[in-house]
């Protein structure tokens, strides 16, 4: 896919006013468990919950690609406790939810360093993701052990690898030719992204499909989005002029 492309293709999400591809920063959740004097796992616990309220909101405002991140690369240096609370919150999160998700017609998908977790946790990311294979109606993009420059670089790793078995020629390598290496090349970049928790930082996200996607941050901890909270997101986006480093449209700038 040439540049442009890529910006006429993003520009049709805008004009229908609902995200195609949404993304989001799911923060906070140590935050509302430390104010119920909770552990954090708590906190991740209530998360999982805010989880399954935004895969339902998609469902219902048709957005058809959904992604979270679920655990950053960094996330391996928290507290070995913390770390175990979560990928048992994983296993059984999957286990809990993989027959809903799959009756919805979501395609669930993992996408990051998989090699990092135990077997049993890949067995079942694995098991997941060939059984939904086949849905249409979301994708659901779970980010785990994942960051966007390990994105980047696995990518400028396997085209490097084409190119030393004469799949493409090294002279040709720019951002189009780079792109499809990228996890998630089969889906169109985020057009908004939400963070919960009151940072304004993308993280080490998405950071090469994030070029032109519209940021919302909130204050909202990640277990208290809702509905209304998704509402809010996505009303401020539908007021926002996409222009992916053009000029104002004439007739829109005149009408506003
Ligand atoms: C960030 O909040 C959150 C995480 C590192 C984990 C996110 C995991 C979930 C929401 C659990 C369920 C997910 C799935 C896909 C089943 P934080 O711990 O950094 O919060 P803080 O900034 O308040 O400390």
């Amino acid at each position: 896919m040439t540049a442009r492309n890529a910006t006429s293709n993003d520009d049709a999400g805008s004009r229908e006013r609902i995200p195609r591809h949404l993304a989001i920063v799911m923060d906070g959740n140590g935050r509302w468990a430390r104010r119920r004097a909770q552990p954090r796992s708590f906190g991740h616990r209530a998360g999982q919950k805010a989880v399954r309220t935004t895969v339902e909101y998609c469902l219902r405002r048709h957005i058809g690609v959904l992604t979270l991140f679920a655990f950053s690369s960094e996330n391996w240096k928290r507290p070995d406790t913390e770390v175990g609370a979560l990928m048992d919150l994983f296993l059984k999160a999957l286990d809990k939810e993989i027959d809903e998700l799959h009756q919805n017609e979501v395609r669930v998908r993992f996408i990051g360093e998989l090699s990092a977790f135990s077997e049993a946790l890949r067995t079942r990311m694995h098991a997941a993701s060939l059984r939904t294979a086949g849905n249409t109606r979301l994708t659901l993009n779970v980010c785990v052990s994942y960051g966007g420059r390990w994105d980047i670089a696995q990518a400028a790793r396997r085209a490097a690898e084409a190119a030393l078995a004469g799949e493409i020629d090294p002279a040709s390598l720019d951002e189009a030719a780079l792109a499809p290496y990228l996890c998630m090349a089969d889906v169109p970049s985020p057009d908004l992204l939400i963070r919960t928790g009151g940072e304004r930082r993308i993280s080490n996200f998405l950071l090469w499909q994030l070029a032109y996607t519209e940021l919302y941050f909130t204050d909202t901890l990640w277990p208290d989005m809702d509905a209304t909270q998704l509402d809010n997101a996505l009303d401020d986006y539908a007021h926002r002029e996409r222009r992916f480093g053009c000029v104002p449209d004439p007739v829109t700038a005149r009408a506003s």
